[in-house]
C-alpha cells in the first residue's frame, strides 16, 4: 500500500508539472483526491490493516494528502493571479481625472475674514437667536408696540395673534441688533464684540433684496467711547477687509436704538472716490447704520443711565460679498447653484 502511495504521489507531481490552465488544476484536484479518486478509494482499506501498518502508512497518506491539495491551491493562485495583474493593467501616460474638492461658501468666506480682523482688534464674537421673542428683536433696542419704526422692518411672525395682542409674540428676527441686550444682559462694560448671522424679513426679492439674509452687528461699551472711536475703528476695518486705505463718511439718520444715529458711506472701492458706474458717480458706497446706543437701551439692559457710553453698527454681509466680489445679484448666494459657489 505504501508502494501505491508513492506512485500516486510521483504520477501527480508529474501531471502537475504539465498544467497550464486553471480547469487542468481543478481536473486534477477531482483526480486525485475526489470521492472516487484512486487515493480515496486507497485509504478506505486503512481501516482493514495491521495496528503497526495503520501507524506507519496512516501521517504518510495524509502528508501525501496535503501536498496534493496545497500544490493544487498555489497553482490555481498563481494562474489567477496573473490573470489579475493582466486585467489591472494601468496606463501611465492617461491624463488624471480632475479630483473636485469641497470648499466654503462665499458667505462663510467673507464672514471668516471679518471675523479675523474684528479679533486682532480685541473684539469677541458673539452668537444670537434666530427665533426670538419681538422682545429682544424690538422692544428691548427702543422700539415699543406703538412705535412707528417697526413697520420699518417686515416681519415674519411665528406665533399666535393672540400673543402678538399681549407682546408676547415670537419672530425671526430682522436684524442682529437682537443680540444687544442679550448681550449686555449678561456682560459688564467695558467690551467689544460682534454678533454675525441670519437674519430675516418678509420682503419681495430681487437682485438686492432677500428674504434671508446676513447681518453683522458691532457693539463697544465703556467709559469713554465717542464717535470718533466708531470711525477708527470701521475705518481699520473697511480698509483692512478691501486691501486699501478707505475712508468713512457718516450721514445723520435715524435708528431707535442709537441716538444720534448715522448712516455710514465707504469711499468707493472701485474707483477710491473719484466717481465711477459702481458708485453712481457720487465717490460713495453706503454700507450700513450706526450711532451711538441710546440710553434706554442701557437701561434696559441693567445699566445705570448716563454712566456709559456706546456706539452700534450694522451691515449686511451679502452687501460686503457683492462689493468685494463683484456679484451682482444677491439671490445667487442662495441658489444653490454650483456654477456660482465653485467659483469661490
Ligand atoms: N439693525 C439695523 C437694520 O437692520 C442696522 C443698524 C443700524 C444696526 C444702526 C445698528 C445701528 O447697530 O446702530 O436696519
Amino acid at each position: 500500500m505504501l508502494e501505491k502511495i508513492k506512485k500516486i504521489k510521483e504520477n501527480f507531481l508529474e501531471e502537475i508539472k504539465k498544467t497550464t490552465q486553471e480547469k487542468e488544476l481543478v481536473d486534477l484536484r477531482v483526480k486525485y483526491l475526489g470521492k472516487k479518486s484512486e487515493f480515496n478509494q486507497l485509504l478506505k482499506n486503512l481501516k482493514n490493516l495491521s495496528p503497526e501498518e495503520k501507524r506507519e502508512i496512516g501521517p504518510f497518506a495524509n502528508e501525501v494528502k496535503k501536498e496534493i491539495y496545497t500544490k493544487i491551491e498555489a497553482g490555481i493562485t498563481k494562474i489567477e493571479d496573473a490573470e489579475n495583474t493582466e486585467k489591472e493593467w494601468i496606463d501611465v501616460t492617461a491624463p488624471g481625472k480632475k479630483i473636485r474638492q469641497g470648499h466654503l461658501h462665499p458667505l462663510s468666506i467673507v464672514q471668516r475674514d471679518i471675523e479675523d480682523i474684528f479679533t486682532t482688534m480685541g473684539f469677541e464674537i458673539a452668537d444670537g437667536p434666530e427665533v426670538d421673542s419681538e422682545y429682544y428683536n424690538f422692544d428691548a433696542i427702543n422700539i415699543p408696540a406703538d412705535h412707528p419704526a417697526r413697520d420699518m422692518q417686515d416681519t415674519f411672525w411665528i406665533s399666535k395673534e393672540a400673543d402678538r395682542k399681549k407682546g408676547e409674540g415670537i419672530v425671526l428676527r430682522t436684524q442682529t441688533s437682537n443680540v444687544q441686550v442679550q448681550y449686555m444682559q449678561k456682560h459688564k462694560p467695558p467690551f467689544r464684540v460682534i454678533a454675525p448671522g441670519r437674519v430675516f424679513r418678509s420682503e419681495a426679492t430681487d437682485a438686492s433684496h432677500e428674504h434671508t439674509f446676513h447681518q453683522f452687528e458691532a457693539l463697544v461699551v465703556g467709559d469713554n467711547v465717542s464717535v470718533a472711536n466708531f470711525l477708527y475703528i470701521a475705518e481699520t476695518f473697511f480698509s483692512k477687509f478691501f486691501g486699501k486705505k478707505l475712508k468713512i463718511r457718516l450721514r445723520p439718520s435715524y435708528f431707535p436704538f442709537v441716538e444720534p444715529g448715522f448712516e455710514f458711506d465707504i469711499s468707493c472701492t472701485n474707483c477710491g472716490g473719484k466717481g465711477c458706474s459702481t458708485c453712481s458717480q457720487t465717490g460713495w458706497i453706503e454700507v450700513g447704520g450706526a450711532g451711538m446706543v441710546h440710553q434706554n437701551v442701557f437701561e434696559t439692559a441693567g445699566y445705570e443711565r448716563g454712566k456709559y457710553q456706546g456706539f452700534a453698527w450694522g451691515f449686511g454681509l451679502e452687501r460686503l460679498a457683492m462689493m468685494k466680489y463683484k456679484i451682482n445679484d444677491i439671490r445667487l448666494f442662495h441658489s444653490g447653484d454650483v456654477r456660482f459657489t465653485k467659483q469661490f
